[in-house]
């Protein structure tokens, strides 16, 4: 009888372990004469045996089911793991249908380690927060992560997409990883102190934090399980964790002091795109349709975005603006126009002699669609699927606020407010029959900040402004009517 002993070239040797077992198995190596160990790890006591000669004529498949599972279960942290693995491919050979047996001891447990990682894995991708060190050219974002698996290789592609535009370095204690805009490169692990302990996009962290933390919404085990304790020293949000707790209950109180009690959404209601005409809508609180937006899964935008943006203003306004969706800002904030466009609407507003504070104000889609650029989010317009499936919400809101005007603030506003393309220019300047309100078609302000050249930019504001005083004065007449 010889016993082997194999030496994996690294904790991550999937091609070795695969290698190894393959020889082993075909020479019919039983798994209780086979110790497994790893290059370089403390008290290696035997030396390594060579593999037995490979024979070419002999062969075993083993089923992809199982390739799948233990180039998974491999990166868990279990010395266990290798021969674990040896045991079942060994077992597989006379019973390729084992793999599916879920309560198998062999394969119960490989399924525990390959779930282990891949919540670690999940853990990764949610809690890596960069910091940025350098200036302009020169700046390049470190962070640093203490993952309890060997998943630096399995997670680092996600980090490549997501952050493609800037250089990074995520460090671990047993591997780092770094990016330069092409290609990932793998290190030697690091020290905590090699990595930036805070740098000024923490404020951001900390203030977006505060912003999507509803302490409505606060279950303190949930959010543990989700954001273990032992994540928090890394994550700049933490420190605001406990005082955002504790005073949970009083902003909860004082929450709904403010808000009209709140009937709880059918969850059918909430599934079904609902593609009714607002003729046919029954009017509901907007407090109401503001809680069950927040889950809208209608389209695929909900994903990347902090939150839905619903609209907001009185209840019964007699204006109701709409633009195309929330921007960077607005996502953050959960409010509509409060960044950059925002401000040319208050203005343009405001010199039209509209206040904003009694006009409601939203947007034909209200999550906010873009793409990652560094840590920048380009803003991307909105698609046709994208404004149906949000249209519901608009005819919603149409039918809780029943304004007089609404007015449709660039393309992708007119589309969902006449429900197909409608072109500005063409449009702009007179009002439009709607089954139970009027229309007024008008450019995005956004358009505004855009345009390149002063004179232009000049001009094009007059003749927003010059929209807006239609509206002012359409509400003066209806006022005196
Ligand atoms: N642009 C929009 O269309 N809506 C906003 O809320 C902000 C910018």
């Amino acid at each position: 009888m010889t016993l082997h002993t194999i030496i994996l070239g690294s904790e991550t040797d999937f091609a070795g372990w695969r290698d190894a077992a393959r020889a082993l198995a075909l020479a019919n190596v039983p798994p209780e004469h086979i110790t497994w160990t790893v290059k370089g790890r403390a008290a290696q006591l035997f030396e390594p045996t060579s593999l037995p000669p490979a024979d070419p004529d002999r062969t075993f498949t083993v089923p992809a089911a199982f390739v799948d599972l233990a180039s998974i279960a491999i990166l868990n942290r279990n010395p266990e793991r290798f021969a674990r693995l040896y045991r079942l491919l060994w077992r597989l050979r006379d019973t390729p249908r084992l793999i599916e047996d879920a309560t198998d001891p062999d394969v119960a447990i490989l399924q525990k380690f390959a779930r282990e990682v891949r919540r670690d894995e999940h853990k990764m991708h949610a809690f890596v927060r960069f910091r940025e060190l350098g200036r302009g050219k020169e700046a390049r974002f470190v962070a640093w992560f203490e993952p309890e698996h060997h998943i630096v290789e399995l997670a680092a592609p996600f980090f490549a997409r997501r952050f493609a535009d800037m250089p990074w370095s995520i460090l671990t204690p047993e591997r780092c990883v770094h990016w330069d805009g092409r290609d990932t490169v793998f290190t030697e692990g690091a020290a905590k102190s090699d990595s930036p302990s805070s740098d000024p996009l923490e404020d951001i962290w900390r203030s977006y934090y505060a912003n999507i933390f509803n302490p409505a919404r606060l279950k303190i085990k949930a959010m543990q399980a989700e954001m273990p304790k032992k994540y928090w020293r890394n994550l700049p949000e933490a420190s605001l964790i406990d005082p955002l707790i504790a005073n949970a209950a009083r902003t909860t109180q004082a929450m709904i002091e403010r808000e009209a009690p709140v009937p709880r959404p059918s969850r059918q209601r909430k599934e079904e795109p609902i593609m009714a005409s607002p003729a046919h809508i029954k009017s509901e609180s907007l407090a109401a349709l503001r809680a069950e937006a927040a889950d809208c899964r209608a389209c695929h935008l909900w994903k990347d975005a902090t939150q839905t943006v619903f609209g907001e203003g009185p209840r019964h306004a007699p204006i109701m603006l709409v633009g195309e969706q929330p921007g960077d800002k607005e996502d953050l904030a959960g409010k509509p126009f409060v960044g950059p466009a925002g401000q040319v609407l208050n203005r343009a507003l405001d010199e039209a002699g509209i206040d904003r504070d009694k006009v409601y104000v939203t947007n034909a889609v209200k999550h906010f669609k873009f793409v990652p650029r560094g840590k920048i989010r380009l803003h991307q317009k909105p698609n046709t699927p994208e404004i149906k499936a949000c249209r519901p919400w608009y005819e919603r809101e149409l039918a809780a606020v029943k304004p007089a005007l609404v007015v449709a603030m660039g393309a992708t506003a007119a589309q969902s407010v006449f429900g197909k393309i409608t072109p500005i220019g063409k449009n702009r300047g007179h009002l439009i029959d709607l089954d139970e309100a009027k229309a007024l078609v008008t450019v995005h302000p956004s358009y505004l900040l855009r345009l390149p050249d002063a004179d232009a930019k000049e001009r094009e504001y007059a003749n927003f402004v010059k929209d807006l005083k239609l509206a002012a004065s359409f509400l003066h007449k209806l006022k005196a009517a």
